[in-house]
C-alpha cells in the first residue's frame, strides 16, 4: 500500500498465548494484504498507512482479527474507547435506541438528546452552561473559531485575532487548520489567516518555559503584540489552546496556563481549550483543563464523548453559545439520537461505574512505570510525557535527532507480539489504554513494550541504524 512503511508481506512472529494476548499467525496475515489492497483501489490513499491489521471485533481492552490473534490495546482506536471497546453499557444504550427504532431526527426534538444534554451539563464543570454537538472534532473545533469571532464583534474589537500555539493541532477542516500551527499541512488553502497567531509552545526541553512559566507566557505574546502591531485588548478576542500538545502529550506547567488565563481575562479574549483527545476521563480528570486550575469559556470535546459513535460538542458560557441565531448553527447529524444515547451511557460508564476513578488509579501506577522504563533506555527515551492514562515517549538520540524509524520499528514489533501503541509516524510512542484495563493487562502491555523497545534497539544498533 502506498504510503505505508510497514511490511508488505507475511513476518514470521514467535507464537503466543496469554490471558490477554493471542498471536496465532505470520502478520501481516494474506488477509490483512488483500483488504489492504482492496482498500488502495477503492479508496483514497490519505486514509492509509496504519499498522498492517484487520480489526474484527473489540472489546473492553482487547482488540480481535478474524485469524485468531488478540492484542491488547494501548490506543482506545484513537483516543475514542476510554471507557473500554464495546462498553457494555454504551451497548445497552444502542441496542435500545435501535431496537425502537429511532435513527435519525434532524433537529426534531428527542427525548435522548433532552436527557442527555442535561445529564452532562449538570456533570461537567459550571461555567460550561450549554451545549452544541456535532460529529467530528474539527467541526467543534471549527465552530469554536465561530464562536469567538462572533463574540468579537459583539464586544465591538477592531480585530479578530485567536492566539493559538505553536505545534498545536485542531483538526482538518479549514478554520480547524487555520489554528492548528502545522504550516506544511495547510498550504493547500493558499493564503494564511491573518488574525490567528501562533505562541512558543513550552515544551519540556525548553527549560526557561519551565523555570519562568509566566514570564516565558508573557514574553511570547508581547514579541507577538510587537511585531504585528497589535493592542490586545482592541485586537484579540480569543485564546485557544490543546489541553496538551496531541502528538507527545506535552502538558503546559500550570502556571502558564494560569497566566495566559489572566492574560485572557485582562484583555477580554475568550479562553478556549481543545479537549478533543484529553477530554471524558483519559488524564485523570473529567476533562485535561482541570488541571490547570483554570476556568474555560468554551471547550471542544469529541472522540471519548460516547465511546463509540460519532459525536463531538462544545461546550461553553451561555451567553456565548447563544451568540449564533435560532437555527444557524446546526448541522444534518447534529445530536443523533445514537450518539446522545452513547454518549449518556459514555459518561454514566466514567461517572457512575467509577471508570474515571479507576482510570486515575491505573494513571498513577501506568507513569511511574514509564518513568523506570525511561531510566531503563536514558539515552533513547528523552522525555516521558503525559498524565493519567496517555503517555507520550519522546525518542530521540544522545545529539537530539529523532528516532523515528525506531519508533516504527517498535510499533510494528509490538503488533508482532499482541500489543497495539499509537503510530505517529514521528519520534513519539504513544499510549492511551481503556481507563478500564485490569492492572495485570497494563502491566503486560508495559512489559512487551519494554521488551520490544530492546530489542529493536538491540537489532538497530547492530544495524548501525541507531546510535544507542
Ligand atoms: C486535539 C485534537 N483536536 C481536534 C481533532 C480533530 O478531531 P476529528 O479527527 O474527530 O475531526 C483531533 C483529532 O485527532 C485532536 O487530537
Amino acid at each position: 500500500m502506498a504510503g505505508s512503511g510497514f511490511p508488505q508481506t507475511p513476518q514470521a512472529t514467535q507464537r503466543l498465548e496469554t490471558a490477554h494476548r493471542r498471536i496465532a499467525t505470520d502478520l501481516p496475515t494474506p488477509e490483512c494484504l488483500r483488504m489492504q489492497q482492496a482498500l488502495s483501489r477503492v479508496e483514497a490513499r490519505a486514509m492509509h498507512g496504519q499498522l498492517p491489521m484487520v480489526w474484527d471485533r473489540a472489546e473492553g481492552h482487547n482488540v480481535y482479527d478474524a485469524q485468531g490473534n488478540k492484542w491488547i490495546d494501548f490506543t482506545c482506536s484513537i483516543f475514542v474507547t476510554n471507557v473500554g471497546h464495546g462498553n457494555a453499557r454504551v451497548r445497552r444504550a444502542l441496542e435500545a435506541a435501535v431496537a425502537k427504532p429511532l435513527l435519525h431526527a434532524y433537529t426534531y426534538i428527542t427525548r435522548e438528546r433532552v436527557e442527555y444534554l442535561e445529564y452532562l451539563l449538570a456533570s461537567t464543570p459550571a461555567s460550561l452552561e450549554k451545549a452544541f454537538c456535532v460529529s467530528s472534532g474539527t467541526e467543534a473545533t471549527d465552530c469554536a473559531l465561530k464562536l469567538m469571532r462572533l463574540h468579537a464583534v459583539k464586544s465591538g474589537k477592531r480585530r479578530r485575532g485567536v492566539l493559538c500555539f505553536e505545534g498545536n493541532w485542531h483538526g482538518r477542516t479549514m478554520g480547524a487548520q487555520f489554528l492548528g500551527h502545522n504550516p506544511g499541512q495547510k498550504e493547500w488553502i493558499g493564503h494564511v489567516d491573518p488574525d490567528i497567531h501562533h505562541l512558543p509552545f513550552p515544551y519540556p526541553w525548553r527549560t526557561e518555559a519551565w523555570s519562568d512559566p509566566r514570564g516565558f507566557f508573557r514574553r511570547g505574546v508581547e514579541a507577538l503584540c510587537a511585531a504585528q502591531g497589535l493592542d490586545p485588548a482592541k485586537d484579540l478576542c480569543g485564546l485557544f489552546l490543546e489541553s496538551y500538545q496531541g502528538w507527545g502529550a506535552f502538558f503546559y506547567p500550570e502556571e502558564f496556563v494560569q497566566e495566559a488565563a489572566r492574560f485572557a481575562r485582562e484583555n477580554g479574549l475568550l479562553l478556549g481549550f481543545d479537549e478533543v483527545q484529553s477530554g471524558f476521563g483519559r488524564t485523570g480528570e473529567l476533562f485535561a483543563y482541570q488541571h490547570y486550575g483554570v476556568e474555560a469559556d468554551l471547550i471542544c470535546c469529541g472522540k471519548g464523548a460516547s465511546g463509540s459513535v460519532p459525536l463531538s460538542m462544545v461546550l461553553g458560557r451561555a451567553d456565548i453559545m447563544d451568540l449564533p441565531e435560532t437555527g444557524s448553527m446546526s448541522s444534518t447529524h447534529s445530536a443523533h439520537p445514537l450518539a446522545c444515547v452513547a454518549g449518556k451511557a459514555a459518561l454514566e460508564a466514567l461517572l457512575v461505574d467509577g471508570l474515571l476513578e479507576q482510570g486515575r488509579e491505573r494513571g498513577a501506577h501506568f507513569q511511574a512505570r514509564l518513568a523506570a522504563l525511561q531510566k531503563r533506555f536514558p539515552g533513547v527515551i528523552q522525555h516521558v510525557a503525559g498524565r493519567g492514562l496517555v503517555a507520550g515517549l519522546i525518542l530521540r538520540d544522545a545529539d537530539d535527532k529523532p528516532l523515528t524509524a525506531l519508533c516504527d520499528a517498535v510499533a510494528f514489533e509490538a503488533l508482532c507480539r499482541g500489543l497495539i501503541v499509537v503510530h505517529t509516524g514521528r519520534e513519539s510512542i504513544k499510549l492511551a489504554p481503556p481507563l478500564s484495563i485490569p492492572l495485570d493487562a497494563l502491566d503486560e502491555g508495559l512489559d512487551v513494550l519494554e521488551q520490544c523497545l530492546a530489542d529493536c534497539l538491540a537489532r538497530m544498533g547492530e544495524a548501525g541504524e541507531v546510535g544507542a
